[in-house]
């Protein structure tokens, strides 16, 4: 009974690694977050490491379950069959069926080990910093080196790697690339460190991964690769500190947008360089009008989209944390009009 059972845990075990990979093989190029199409060392390394398990459970499945499946068939009782001879123990077996698992351990631990410890720290040299903050449910991304912060987008340089440390501002989350790396963690008081690069430009999704409250599937971001120039050039306009000067100078709309936001709730909660927006509640907001998405990678970064949060954040995303400030329609209007020109 107990080696009937063995085997069956062992076909489990088997179908349940292998099945999402046959899937999500299937249709790879639909799945923007599948950790089974890296697109950086660390995350290929880690596909090695998950493809050095899958082939030994593999062949752990087939020997068992062939095993298994033959002594099911050969050996069925029929009719007019005793009882067989009993036996109690046999050495040799047990030697081989202890001596086979521990070998096949040693297989999978050996390079999990040593990746351990080389994933552990980025390979010394020029690398990026990034300080990531959990939110419920969005991320702050700082950049020390640059002394600037954006929210739920990270842009990074390609074939540079990036360093980070991730810290949490309330409860438990986790801070997930599929293409570019595995999930860690994201602790209050205490900061966990991880890196990545990405080999080619292009918009890698991201999601948190611990169940953290009412958005936790809302807490989505992205890592944005540019081509070096590209990053620096962005990096250059984003710490020049006249951000909202130039988007209240964009129109009147803007102008009495600009003033609403300073003069009104947002500036309490929310920060734009340089004004006197100084709130640390909500996301930094000073290269708004640059974001692709709002609400974390909800919606995409449009005005009517923009409007219909401002009006209501928790009819657009469950639990949302900002209030619904009343405000007439034209108001909001001119919030928009400021905020979406804020590049
Ligand atoms: Cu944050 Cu789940």
């Amino acid at each position: 009974m107990d080696r009937c059972r063995n085997g069956v845990n062992r076909i489990i075990y088997g179908l349940s690694v292998l099945a999402p990979a046959l899937v999500s093989g299937h249709a790879s190029a639909a799945l923007p977050q599948s950790a089974l199409e890296p697109a950086g060392p660390v995350a290929r390394m880690q596909l090695d490491l998950f493809n050095i398990t899958l082939y030994i459970s593999l062949f752990i499945f087939v020997v068992v379950g062939s095993a298994l499946a033959y002594a099911v068939i050969r050996f069925r009782r029929k009719p007019g069959d005793g009882i067989p001879p009993q036996t109690h123990g046999n050495a040799r077996l047990e030697i081989i069926w202890t001596a086979v698992p521990i070998v096949l351990l040693l297989f999978m631990a050996v390079p999990t080990v040593r990746m351990s410890f080389e994933l552990a720290a980025a390979p010394a040299g020029d690398n990026v910093q990034v300080r990531v903050i959990g939110y419920q449910w969005w991320w702050a991304v700082e950049y020390p080196e640059h002394g600037f912060t954006t929210a739920n987008e990270m842009r990074i340089p390609v074939g540079r790697p990036v360093e980070i440390t991730l810290e949490s501002a309330d409860v438990i989350h986790s801070f997930w690339v599929p293409r570019l790396a595995g999930k860690v963690d994201v602790i209050p008081n205490r900061a966990n460190t991880m890196w990545f690069q990405a080999d080619e430009p292009g918009v890698y999704y991201g999601q948190c991964a611990e169940y953290c409250g009412t958005s936790h599937a809302n807490m989505r971001f992205r890592v944005i690769a540019l081509e070096p120039e590209e990053y620096d050039a962005w990096i250059a306009s984003r710490t020049s500190s006249d951000v909202a000067v130039q988007a209240a100078a964009t129109g009147d709309l803007a102008a009495r947008g600009h003033d609403l936001f300073m003069n009104g709730a947002c500036a309490a909660c929310h920060r734009i360089d340089g004004t006197p927006a100084q709130g640390t509640v909500g996301p930094d907001l000073t290269d708004f009008g640059s974001r692709l998405t709002l609400a974390a990678g909800m919606y995409d970064n449009t005005p009517d989209n923009l409007a219909a949060w401002i009006k209501d954040p928790k009819a657009v995303k469950p639990g949302a944390l900002m209030p619904a400030i009343p405000m007439s329609d034209a108001d909001i209007d001119a919030l928009v009009a400021f905020l979406q020109a804020l590049k």
